[in-house]
């Protein structure tokens, strides 16, 4: 099973998320966004793991305190197919915490979380091609935005007929 923990969000910002995403993909002309269902943050991204090992990841999931996070900002990582665009998060102590203590928790379970910088993002679309004037252009697309974190979750990640598909495995209220 492909796994992922995440914070799901309110409609209301998965509306918000979508709306920029179309006119991304408008401007870009190219790409795939990111289905309106599927908008999410990872914290931390399992991968292939065996059913087996879901009750292991369960024990690991500790509260915490909710928060509040701010969506602000479009950026995009290079890729030779076709740049991925994100929308970005404000610095954010309390994220840090959760998925420090999460890697923490996963690694004392021998779950092998790779050690590279937390970048949290809000994928909007990819394999689009935007030239740098557009690119400039777009950072109105999503004036800032408060989302309150209340939960996060244990995240199946598949394909059914070709469509990137989202189950939510288990909930942890904050
Ligand atoms: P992305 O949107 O930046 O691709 C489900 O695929 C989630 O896991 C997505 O948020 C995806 O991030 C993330 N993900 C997929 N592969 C990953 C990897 N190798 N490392 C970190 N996150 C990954």
């Amino acid at each position: 099973m492909r796994l992922f923990l995440a914070i799901n969000f309110p409609e209301t910002v998965k509306d918000r998320l979508f709306s920029a995403a179309c006119a991304l993909r408008e401007m870009a002309g190219s790409g795939s966004i990111t289905r309106r269902e599927n908008f999410h943050l990872t914290l931390v991204f399992l991968g292939e793991i065996p059913p087996d090992r879901v009750p292991a990841i369960q024990s690991a999931m500790h509260s915490a305190s909710g928060f509040s996070l701010t969506a602000a900002s479009i950026g995009r990582f290079r890729r030779p197919q076709g740049d991925l665009y994100w929308a970005g998060v404000m610095p954010n102590p309390e994220l840090q915490k959760l998925r420090a203590m999460l890697c923490k928790a996963l690694r004392a379970s021998g779950f092998p979380i790779e050690s590279r910088a937390f970048r949290p993002h809000l994928t909007l679309g990819r394999g689009m091609r935007l030239t740098d004037a557009a690119f400039s252009a777009c950072a109105d697309l999503l004036p800032p935005m408060e989302i309150p974190v209340s939960s996060y979750s244990l995240m199946c990640s598949e394909r059914r007929n070709g469509i990137p598909t989202y189950t939510e495995l288990h909930r942890q209220l904050l």
